[in-house]
């Protein structure tokens, strides 16, 4: 190949690999953590395998004919090819190529796709699986444990080894719950519970979104599953059914009362205040990494720009400002800090 030629295919080349690099990270469905989402990788490559068989094919009966006809074109008197007696062989090209292959292409995807869907569906679990309830809000996850009866958000804490049961519904518009390395999408519709059987091999976490835009800040409404080994989210269960611990120093008994005179009217702390499901459940807050719904890390500046400007980090966000001075803000914060 001379330099020229090399230039030629160096642009679509770095493109090409530009834009692969958008399917890679913590997100990427190619690269399954538990066994639904390997099914879905599997048909992923397979359909891509099958497609680019197809266009290969395509683009080889489109260009032959052309290069055979400029070559016989070329070598000839320059009058039109004698075409007579070919109709039988176009014919035989439309029931082939329009009907047969066709169908065959089609009958190959819904051989893989139709048990897959079956495989994966709710409909496969066993019925005795973790169940957690996953409520979609703008522009937040409100968690529920129903069997050990608590609440939560954001973080979608479950066992590695074992099916989990999401059970997804929405408060007030149609948002998607997506975590592409444990399952498919499924549609968080306000009056309507729909399910997903997700199972992680490996501890880790496991970042997702809202993939269906419903509103301002639908770009930030992100969500994750920390997945556990058995024991390990025994632990977490038992740590998170428990009310908060009681304020153990003067700052944070004053921030509860700031808490209770600002926040209490969305926020619950099970053990100090009444309940509230306007926001998200802040009994165990600072076991959790993030806030705003995986926006921000979980860390004493961004929790107070967090509280003093919602909007300055999250566009759109429901929550109002908190108008606190700077002494209410560092007690709250010490309060809020003591939430484990
Ligand atoms: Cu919720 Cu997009």
């Amino acid at each position: 190949m001379t330099p020229t030629r090399h230039a030629r295919w160096a642009v679509p080349a770095s493109v090409a690999a530009l834009a692969l690099t958008a399917c890679t990270g913590p997100e990427n469905m190619l690269d399954p953590a538990g066994p639904a989402a390997g099914r879905i990788a599997g048909l992923w490559w397979y359909l891509f395998v099958l497609g680019t068989a197809v266009f290969i094919a395509v683009v080889a009966l489109f260009t032959v004919p052309l290069v055979r006809r400029r070559r016989a074109g070329s070598a000839g008197d320059g009058a039109p090819p004698d075409l007579s007696g070919e109709e039988g062989t176009s014919r035989r090209w439309v029931a082939v190529g329009g009907v047969i292959v066709p169908l065959a292409v089609l009958a190959a995807i819904q051989a893989v796709a139709l048990p897959l869907g079956r495989d994966v569906s709710p409909a496969a679990g066993s019925g005795d699986e973790l169940v957690i309830e996953v409520d979609a809000r703008q522009f937040w996850w409100h968690l529920r444990y129903p069997d050990a009866g608590f609440e939560t958000a954001n973080e979608i804490n479950i066992p590695t080894g074992r099916p989990v049961r999401f059970r997804v519904t929405a408060a007030d518009v149609v948002h998607t719950f997506w975590i592409p390395r444990l399952h498919g999408k499924v549609e968080a519709t306000p009056g309507r519970v729909l399910e997903l059987v997700v199972e992680a091999d490996e501890p880790g976490v496991y970042p997702g979104r809202c993939a269906e835009f419903c509103g301002l800040a639908h770009a930030q409404m992100k969500v994750r599953v920390i997945a556990h080994a058995p024991e390990d989210f025994d632990d977490w269960l038992v740590a998170q059914a428990a009310p908060a611990e009681d304020p153990a120093t003067e700052a944070q008994r004053a921030g509860l009362e700031v808490f209770r005179t600002s926040c209490v009217y969305c926020h619950a702390v099970r053990g100090h205040t009444g309940p509230s499901d306007v926001g998200p459940d802040l009994t165990h807050l600072a076991s959790r990494s993030t806030i705003a719904a995986g926006v921000l890390p979980n860390e004493r500046d961004h929790l107070g720009d967090w509280i003093l400007d919602p909007h300055g980090s999250k566009p759109g966000a429901r929550m109002p400002p908190a108008q606190l001075d700077d002494p209410e803000l560092q007690d709250l914060l010490d309060y809020l800090e003591s939430l484990r």
